[in-house]
């Protein structure tokens, strides 16, 4: 969704502002704009729709670098995408200048009752934002004040980031947020301000979370911040480990396939983290799993890709660790809350931890006095601050739009936990250390795939992925990943509800993707593919080792039969990633889609 970045007292403002831009491209958007200034007040507004590479031309050719500046990607929400609806918004006498994440719910009451005689030139809710922010202004309120009092007028519901510039103190960011991730980065060379903080790892490390409610004054050296009440506080802040060179493509063409590519690696890290050298677990304080062994049954809440990984890792709540569990879509449970047990426990699984379907319904658990464990990638995460126990899921930064390597990571960290809770009755630190070798071995087979993908696929306008159990869980994502990139329509089904309605959908070379890899139903499976093969269907059957038959497309291979997801998904990530290549669309950036969604 929408990224904000900020600088001030950092000497040249643009090439900051423009980097940022960039690390924040992945996260979806469509249009972009910066505002830069400096302390003489000079000053340059610049916007343009579509790609940062072309709002940086537009900006470079101006020629003003400035010491102090905002900028901020659109993803549109209110108002088309056009230059006008782009941020920075401005107020009319162009004194404030803001860029705004999140959606303000009351934005047209607000223009009639605040607004009526003010000219409106964009669409957007964040428009209407500043130009309260000059009124307030005008009738004599300090600048701080004025914001303060915008942001009072907003609906409860409203969720935003705003960094805000006045052009008569042209240094000074006056930032607030809620349900929107906002930070402050700190150096001894100028301050930042930004929606994700490995956007403005080029000026520094260390970076304070800010909360909801909170508001905050970023000078070149000094940070002020108030809480909701307007106390001012002090917050520490954290230092971010990661690498710049985490988040750059390497000689990868895009992220989605250096990401694939790093899940061998990943699943390692895993191990390393989560167990120490002589095969003991490590890492998993004792007060998550006695607040779990307290727990009558588990409930996995998530969305999309995180959902279709929750929905693996319950067969090992209930297998290994004996705990009935319960996979729930975030944004079904958030408003249509099921009967829950006695002793309900919350696993939050998300990649970004900022997902705010998930965050309301973490909001809801927490109102109801439930424990809440979060599995996140991003630590310091709004899910991972706010849950009683966070856990990381170590996947290490994952740009591409498509996510690969988080969903094999949570199923891995989800394996570890079932085990840490149960038994799971084999060496699972060995396991896992086969796993990491035959993911390398699998994704060594691009050229394969990328036949696979091309042969199937192009001209091609629907697909299907089926399954049965844990397959049919990944059949799930495996589809999710061809359709979202692709625009393939794809469907994961449960194979054997393919008789009771899907089966008409069946034309000639229709492809059908079978994922084989559990005994107990490999059979039935065999069976479904034979009834869809007479219909006329392309079928592509990917199975492990000890079930494979002649004819097969890829023999996967062989770990324990609860693993196989970790290997049958790599496939189909590689297959999305071809597909989409090979009908020369934008990998890493499906239209209409964005990194972490952050409304609901
Ligand atoms: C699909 C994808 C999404 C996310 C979903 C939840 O490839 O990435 O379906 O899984 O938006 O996001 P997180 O995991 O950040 O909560």
């Amino acid at each position: 969704m929408c990224g904000i970045v900020g600088v001030t007292g950092v000497g040249d403002a643009l090439p900051y502002l423009l980097q940022g831009l960039q690390k924040l491209e992945y996260r979806g958007y469509d249009s972009a704009g910066v505002y830069l200034t400096d302390a003489s007040g000079k000053n340059a507004l610049i916007k343009e729709k579509g790609r940062v590479a072309k709002l940086a031309e537009k900006a470079k050719a101006n020629g003003f670098a400035g010491t102090a500046g905002i900028a901020h990607t659109r993803w549109a929400t209110h108002g088309n995408v056009t230059v006008e609806n782009a941020h920075p918004q401005k107020s009319s006498d162009d004194r404030f200048f803001l860029v705004h994440n999140g959606v303000i719910e009351n934005y047209q009451e607000l223009t009639e009752t605040y607004l009526q005689r003010v000219h409106l030139v964009s669409e957007t809710d964040t428009e209407v934002a500043v130009q309260l922010v000059d009124k307030f202004s005008k009738e004599g309120m300090a600048t701080a004040d004025a914001f303060r009092k915008m942001i009072s007028l907003l609906d409860g519901n409203s969720a935003y980031g705003f960094l805000l510039v006045d052009h008569e103190d042209p240094e000074t960011l006056y930032v607030a947020k809620k349900k929107s991730p906002l930070l402050v980065g700190v150096s001894d060379h100028g301050n930042a301000v930004t929606s994700d903080a490995a956007a403005m790892i080029d000026l520094t490390k260390d970076f304070i979370e800010l909360r909801d409610g909170d508001m905050a004054i970023v000078k070149p050296s000094s940070v002020t911040i108030y809480d909701a009440a307007g106390e001012q506080v002090n917050r520490e802040p954290f230092t971010l480990e990661i690498d710049p060179e985490d988040t750059d493509k390497g000689a990868y063409p895009y992220y989605m396939l250096k990401e694939i590519d790093e899940q061998a690696v990943v699943a390692r890290n895993i191990a390393g983290h989560y167990y120490d050298e002589d095969g003991n677990l490590q890492g998993i304080p004792c007060a998550v799993t006695d607040a779990i062994e307290e727990a009558d049954r588990l409930y996995i809440v998530a969305a999309g890709t995180s959902y279709h990984a929750g929905l693996v890792g319950k067969r090992y709540f209930e297998q290994w660790a004996k705990i009935p569990t319960e996979v729930h879509i975030a944004s079904e449970f958030a408003y249509d809350q099921p009967m829950l047990s006695e002793k309900p426990f919350f696993i939050f699984l998300s990649q970004s931890g900022e997902t705010a379907d998930s965050r309301e319904v973490l909001d809801n658990v927490k109102k109801q006095g439930f424990p809440a464990l979060t599995l996140a990638n991003v630590m310091n995460s709004t899910l991972t601050r706010e849950a009683d126990f966070a856990l990381p899921v170590l996947a290490g930064p994952e740009i591409a739009v498509a996510s690969t390597k988080a969903y094999t990571a949570q199923v891995l960290v989800q394996a570890i936990l079932a085990a840490a809770l149960g038994n799971p009755g084999f060496d699972l630190k060995a396991e896992l250390a086969k796993v990491a070798v035959e993911i390398q071995a699998i994704t060594d087979e691009k050229e394969t795939f990328k036949k696979i993908a091309e042969d199937a696929l192009v001209g091609q306008h629907s697909a299907f992925y089926i399954g049965r159990g844990l397959d049919a869980a990944v059949a799930l994502e495996a589809a999710l990943k061809l359709k979202e990139i692709s625009y393939i329509q794809t469907e994961g089904f449960a194979a054997g509800e393919l008789k009771h309605g899907t089966i008409s959908l069946i034309e000639d070379k229709t492809p059908v993707f079978a994922l084989l890899t559990q005994s107990k139903t490999a059979g039935l499976l065999r069976g479904e593919v034979a009834q869809v093969a007479a219909r006329g269907a392309n079928t592509i059957v990917f199975a492990s080792e000890n079930l494979a038959k002649e004819g097969d497309a890829f023999v996967l291979p062989q770990v324990n039969e609860l693993l196989m997801p970790l290997l049958a998904v790599i496939p189909a990530q590689l297959i999305a990633y071809y597909a989409t290549l090979a009908r020369g669309l934008d990998v890493d950036r499906p239209r209409n889609l964005a990194k972490s969604v952050t409304v609901q």
